[in-house]
């Protein structure tokens, strides 16, 4: 199987599981800075032939969040240590676009790009919560429109930096002692909006040319954005209609920004909920619902809307909110969801709660198969971030039963074929703004 037909599959690293009381089963991980847990799902998944582990981040800790965020590690020093354990997995961890400067944020993704030789990725996330503007020194975060400005210049800047360095830049000659070659170290100049970044990085560049950049929006301007920049994006969806158009538009924006189509993967959540017969897994997925406690539901839905939730009727249909309130990818799921007959606010917190409003696959490993197979051959994604509610439980149940009945389908490899997360992905070795183009190279910006 080549890496052009594999379905490309990434698992969103929580140790605490992220169904919210996960952490509450025998056996499950009890805390998200806990590094032999860590590097357990880092190898399960890089057993299982996974693309990529994913570790979310936010800038604020409250007691009534979820416990996989009150308590984690940086997602780039985790990386860092997690490729010293791992050979082959990409490594992908998220920083704030709003609170880092871009220097500082290049330097950072570029040392675990060398540390784990070409498997980093960077999920650009603008940071939309009040609380982390408060560790900022701010009483609010900038406009949502505004911070996808601002993300903009700062990932022009950011792979400004990661070209500053071309290929064969360090000549380290021991004969006649010339370390670089200054013709190819390349300072940015950089005076915009938002940032003025003299350059050069002092980081070289990396041997997959540049992380990988992912985005996880799902507004006008996050689309915008991800069109743009992105070379995965992440998605919350539920309808496979939906997920389907979602998909064709997005396609033709990224080829309307001079990109190919297929150098940007688009990978919605997947939540499975496995049991060795479809009845034993409706089982599982009930006891789940049974484990969600109001008062956290009911926070997860509110974080997720941008609105405090308490206080509406659960067992009434879901309100109409001020449309300002909106996070807009939830809120396009919830707006889904309430369209279903008979749906109330319960039944929507609950799936907020169980599976943080991704798209539960619920059966045996060849029912989830099923269903991936359905979305990934209709054109409704180029594969999964896979969202455990356990681990190890859940994920390690996924790894031992459903990847097999995927590569026995011949949707997803069973070998790594490539050495960085940009040959997992089939992402192309980007082009170096600063070195001369190659005889008959691509004029794909993402190329
Ligand atoms: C799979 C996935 C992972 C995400 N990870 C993070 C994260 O780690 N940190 C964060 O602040 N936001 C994260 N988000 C939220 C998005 O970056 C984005 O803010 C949200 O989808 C709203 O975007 P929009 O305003 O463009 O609709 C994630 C979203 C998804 C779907």
């Amino acid at each position: 199987m080549t890496e052009g037909s594999s379905m490309h599959l990434g698992v969103f690293c929580m140790a605490t599981g992220n169904h919210v009381a996960g952490w509450r089963l025998p056996g499950s991980f009890t805390s998200n800075e806990d590094i032999a847990a860590l590097t357990h799902i880092a190898r399960v998944a890089e057993a299982g032939k996974f693309d990529f582990i994913f570790v979310a981040d936010g800038l604020s800790a409250s007691v009534g969040d979820h416990p996989g965020t009150i308590a984690r590690l940086e997602p780039f020093t985790l990386m860092s240590a997690l490729s010293m354990r791992t050979h082959r997995i990409g490594l992908i961890g998220t920083a704030s676009s709003t609170y880092t400067e871009p220097y500082n944020l290049a330097r950072l993704v570029s040392s675990l790009d060398h540390l784990s030789s070409g498997r980093a990725g960077w999920n650009v996330v603008t940071t939309s919560t009040v609380q982390a503007a408060g560790n900022f020194g701010a009483e609010a975060p900038p406009e949502h429109d505004l911070r996808y400005e601002m993300a903009a210049e700062f990932v022009e800047v950011v792979q400004g930096l990661w070209d500053s360095w071309e290929d064969g830049a360090r000549l380290a000659d021991r004969e006649s002692g010339r370390y670089v070659d200054p013709a190819k170290i390349h300072a940015l100049d950089h005076k915009g909006r938002f940032f003025v970044v003299k350059g050069p990085l002092n980081s070289s560049r990396s041997c997959q040319g540049r992380p990988v950049i992912v985005q996880a929006g799902a507004s006008a301007a996050g689309r915008a954005f991800a069109s743009r920049y992105a070379e995965a994006i992440f998605t919350v969806q539920q309808d496979i209609e939906e997920a389907k158009a979602f998909y064709r538009r997005t396609k033709q924006d990224v080829a309307a920004q001079g990109r190919a189509p297929d150098q940007c993967k688009i990978l919605p959540g997947l939540f499975p909920v496995i049991g060795r017969t479809d009845e034993e897994a409706r089982a599982t997925l009930a006891s789940f619902v049974d484990m969600v406690d109001e008062r956290s539901a009911l926070n997860t839905l509110s974080e997720r809307l941008g609105h405090d939730m308490s206080g509406y009727d659960l067992d009434a249909p879901m309100p109409e909110l001020p449309p300002s309130a909106h996070i807009h990818s939830y809120a396009a799921v919830v707006r889904t969801l309430a369209q279903r007959p008979g749906c109330t606010l319960r039944d929507i917190y609950n799936i907020f709660a169980v599976s943080r409003a991704y798209l539960v696959a619920c059966g045996s490993p060849a029912t989830i198969a099923d269903l991936m197979e359905e979305w990934f051959t209709s054109g409704a994604c180029d594969g999964f971030m896979v969202v455990p509610a356990t681990f190890p439980g859940t994920f390690d149940r996924f790894v031992e039963g459903v990847v097999p009945e995927l590569q026995r389908r011949r949707l997803f490899r069973s070998a790594y074929v490539g050495r960085t997360l940009r040959d997992h992905l089939g992402l192309k070795m980007p082009a170096n703004r600063f070195a001369p183009p190659a005889a008959g190279a691509s004029r794909d910006r993402s190329a």
